[in-house]
């Protein structure tokens, strides 16, 4: 098992670039099952999901060449599987967009029930309701999700909340349908318009997306046989941007796309630091104590339940007493506990935890529970007094790239070791 041991007390100085979106990845790569041939994919994150996501894809006939360490060539000419490896599938949790892109081109799909990060209830029925619209008849066995057309044909699909996964995977499922599809109160999530643009560059016709009505003209094929590059992770660049609040540094975060964090900026300038952007770079820079806040995590354009737990660990440390409201996942407040054992002091009430702000944090032996609670436990063992040591890092390898290579060059004492 591996683990971080973190010596703290640091103040993150220097520059960092940020990588391509895993949300956005995990989504494109199933979705090149829709090509007639090949496609070049371009500053992908090399993360485990992306890994295993690959993997999958092999298995059901593509060929993939890794070009680079952040570029592949995916050839889909060949798929022939429709039925996806059930324990590589419940492995990660965007395996759900396997069923959009098997059921939109081969009509269709048997993929394992999707697993990932335990954030309490993750049902997936909204996406399931927008196949059926199309035509699909989708039935649970023995762990599969099943999906089974004759023809998809176009239709009007409003989601019952703005879910990201099934706007992306009904929006994937109706490439190739026949006639028009709609999705009414779709998600506008950053990722959502990066598949669209994957989707149209390749010979798709999408309208709308990153509003909350989308609309797909099905189209006979698509082509490929371009390349196309991976939005920069704004979830990634907010981590940077709160880990050089929360350790009192100065940071300048490279290659973001300011817009997508402008939710973020807000609140940083709010608790009393300081962000100043300059076209793809935000400097980040903090010199005092931070302030107490209140924030209610919500979809796009508002704060991301994927940055609660990294400005959790701000607000830990901030002045006066926090109350995050997290409206999003049931469960996304375990890593508190953790926090608490290095000497914060937050209680955590069903969908509500109280920050009240301590001085300083000190090491101690700690688990990452989930992907965003492990990047904001590396946070709070650089800023705490004396050593952490992190474990359950397979949960943070799913999403974050050479993360510990990427706080080192920021100045953090933190190593890898095998035990
Ligand atoms: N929901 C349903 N039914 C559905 C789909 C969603 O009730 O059919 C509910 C969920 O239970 C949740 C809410 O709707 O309460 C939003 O879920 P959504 O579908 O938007 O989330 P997701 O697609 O499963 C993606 C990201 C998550 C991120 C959320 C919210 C991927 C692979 N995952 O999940 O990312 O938290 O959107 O922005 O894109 C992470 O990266 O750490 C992560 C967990």
């Amino acid at each position: 098992m591996d683990k971080l041991i973190i010596n703290g007390k640091t103040k993150l100085k220097g520059e960092v670039t940020i990588s391509g979106a895993k949300n956005a990845a995990v989504a494109i790569i199933p979705a090149t099952l829709l090509i007639n041939g090949f496609c070049i994919i371009d500053n992908l994150p090399n993360i485990s999901d992306v890994r295993i996501s690959c993997k999958i894809l092999e298995k059901l006939g593509a060929k993939i060449d890794w070009i680079g360490s952040n570029t592949i060539k995916v050839d889909t000419t060949n798929v022939c599987i429709t039925k996806s490896p059930i324990a590589m599938a419940s492995k990660f949790r965007a395996s759900y967009y396997l069923i959009g892109s098997l059921l939109g081109r081969c009509k269709h799909a048997e993929v394992g029930l999707p697993g990932g990060c335990n954030l309490g209830a993750r049902p997936i029925d909204q996406h399931i309701k927008g196949f059926e619209a199309l035509g699909a008849k989708v039935t649970v066995a023995n762990g599969n999700i099943i999906a089974d057309a004759d023809k998809l044909v176009g239709s009007s699909i409003y989601l019952d909340m703005a879910s990201v996964g099934a706007t992306i995977n009904v929006m994937i499922a109706s490439v190739l349908a026949e006639g028009t599809t709609i999705i009414d109160n779709a998600a506008k999530e950053p990722h959502i318009v990066d598949v669209a643009n994957f989707l149209n560059t390749m010979g798709a016709d999408i309208r709308g997306a990153g509003t909350d009505v989308i609309k797909v003209n099905g189209v006979k094929e698509l082509k490929g046989g371009k390349t196309y590059s991976v939005v920069p992770d704004q979830i990634e660049a907010g981590t940077f941007m709160l880990a050089a609040v929360a350790s009192k540094g100065d940071v300048l975060i490279k290659n973001c796309i300011t817009k997508h964090l402008e939710c973020l900026k807000a609140k940083i300038i709010e608790i009393g630091a300081n962000v100043e952007e300059d076209g793809d770079n935000i400097h980040v820079w903090c010199n005092t104590r931070t302030k107490r806040t209140n924030v209610k995590t919500l979809p796009y354009p508002g704060f991301p339940t994927d940055l609660q737990p990294q400005l959790g660990v701000t607000l830990s440390i901030s002045e006066g007493t926090s109350v995050i409201n997290e409206s999003i996942w049931e469960s996304r407040f375990q890593y508190t506990e953790e926090l608490n054992k290095m000497g914060a002091k937050i209680t955590a009430q069903g969908k509500s935890a109280f920050f009240e702000g301590v001085e300083s944090l000190s090491g101690a032996p700690v688990y990452a529970t989930d992907l965003r609670a492990g990047a904001a436990l590396i946070i709070a063992g650089i800023i705490a007094e004396g050593t952490t040591e992190l474990y359950n890092l397979e949960h943070i390898d799913r999403g974050y790239e050479n993360i510990e290579e990427k706080f080192r060059k920021l100045g953090a004492d933190i190593k890898r070791v095998s035990e």
